[in-house]
């Protein structure tokens, strides 16, 4: 199958392509999704099976606001409504208790909870409004692989396997969106997986106390979003974080063993080690958020290296804000792999 780049002035193929149960990847501000009409049990089921996604790993599905959650949703939790009026369209995803057979099962593999978003893109805003379709919407690469943070990495992955992918520059912010278990009424929300929109966030702006899976704490615990289980965003190549004061000793050792070493960084640490490596990818500036823009592309890139490196280097950031993302991701990506 021919993968067809759609521009906006083609929103219409886009459209047509998704209510005959075909898929087209969409961007958003977070990363690039792999689109399908979420009411089409036979559309749902191709894209489990063109990611390669295990089946019992629910998808998100995008929405243009809060009156759709209303259509789908019993026992709307009280901070639903003001949860969406404040991080709508954005990187909040919403995990509510839906109604009986609103979706087919397989969406949400069987769980009872459908997981929501509106992503902040005008693209696929316009893609959703005139589908009026709700999507579904998991992140458009391989299974196991890095997100895609451009149309170019989507076409890598998924080229001739999908009907068409809507075109954009790169993702504004780089990591997937924070889901946020919001399915029992009674309850306080509890954060599933670590996004943009963070705890410290969510908590100032709601003035309640946000809890956190645990297993985001520790990572030997069962996680409550099964996506978070599978061992993800890795490359083929080893990935090892370096601490801020370790890049010497690290240097040192790759070079003792004549090892070929990719760096991740920002400027300030790759001016420092840049002449005793292989390559370097360096993210736009020496901040957490330029380095989460970066972190996919940057694996992507140095993952495909002629000739291959033997391991990829990446800056570790301290855990708070959103360097709690940031480095969830990163610690998947390297199997949990500091330089010791
Ligand atoms: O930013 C994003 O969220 C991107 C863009 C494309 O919107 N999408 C995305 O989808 O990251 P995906 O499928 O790669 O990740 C969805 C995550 C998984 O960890 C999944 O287990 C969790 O959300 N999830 C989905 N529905 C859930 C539910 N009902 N209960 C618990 N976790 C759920
Ligand atoms: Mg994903």
């Amino acid at each position: 199958m021919e993968t067809k780049r759609l521009n906006e002035e083609e929103l219409n193929t886009a459209v047509a392509i998704l209510k005959a149960d075909g898929l087209v990847a969409f961007p958003t501000e977070t990363v690039y999704g792999l689109g399908a009409n979420a009411l089409s049990e036979k559309a749902v089921k191709r894209v489990f099976a063109v990611k390669g996604r295990p089946t019992d790993n629910p998808l998100i599905v995008h929405i243009t606001g809060f009156n759709q959650v209303k259509t789908y949703v019993d026992n709307i939790h009280p901070l639903a409504e003001q949860l969406t009026e404040k991080y709508w369209p954005g990187p909040l995803t919403l995990v509510c208790q839906t109604k009986k057979d609103a979706f087919p099962a397989v969406v949400s593999a069987g769980l009872s909870t459908v997981s929501f978003r509106m992503p902040n893109n005008d693209k696929t805003l316009a893609l959703l409004n005139a589908s009026g379709l709700p999507l579904v919407g998991p992140s458009a690469n391989t299974s196991g692989k890095p997100s895609p943070t451009s149309s170019e990495h989507v076409y890598h992955d998924l080229n001739g396997k999908i009907e068409g992918i809507l075109e954009d520059g790169s993702t504004a912010i780089g990591v997937e969106s924070t889901v946020l278990d919001i399915s029992d009424p009674n309850q306080p929300p509890m954060i599933l997986r670590p996004g943009a929109i963070t705890k410290e966030q969510l908590e100032q702006d709601l003035g309640i106390e946000i809890a956190v899976d645990k297993h985001l704490i520790k990572e030997s615990e069962a996680p409550k979003s099964p996506g978070m289980k599978y061992k993800h965003y890795s490359p083929d190549t080893r990935v090892m974080m370096i601490r801020e004061n370790d890049w010497e000793k690290a240097i040192a050792a790759a070079r003792q063993q004549a090892l070929k070493v990719g760096v991740m960084a920002g400027p300030t640490i790759v001016n420092q080690v840049q002449q005793n490596v292989t390559t370097v990818f360096t993210y736009a500036d020496d901040s957490v958020e330029a380095a989460t823009k970066g972190l996919f592309a940057g694996l992507r890139a140095l993952d495909e290296t002629n000739p291959k490196l033997d391991v990829i280097y990446v800056a570790t950031f301290p855990e708070k804000d959103l360097g709690v993302a940031y480095m969830n991701r990163l610690k998947k990506a390297a199997d949990q792999q500091y330089f010791e």
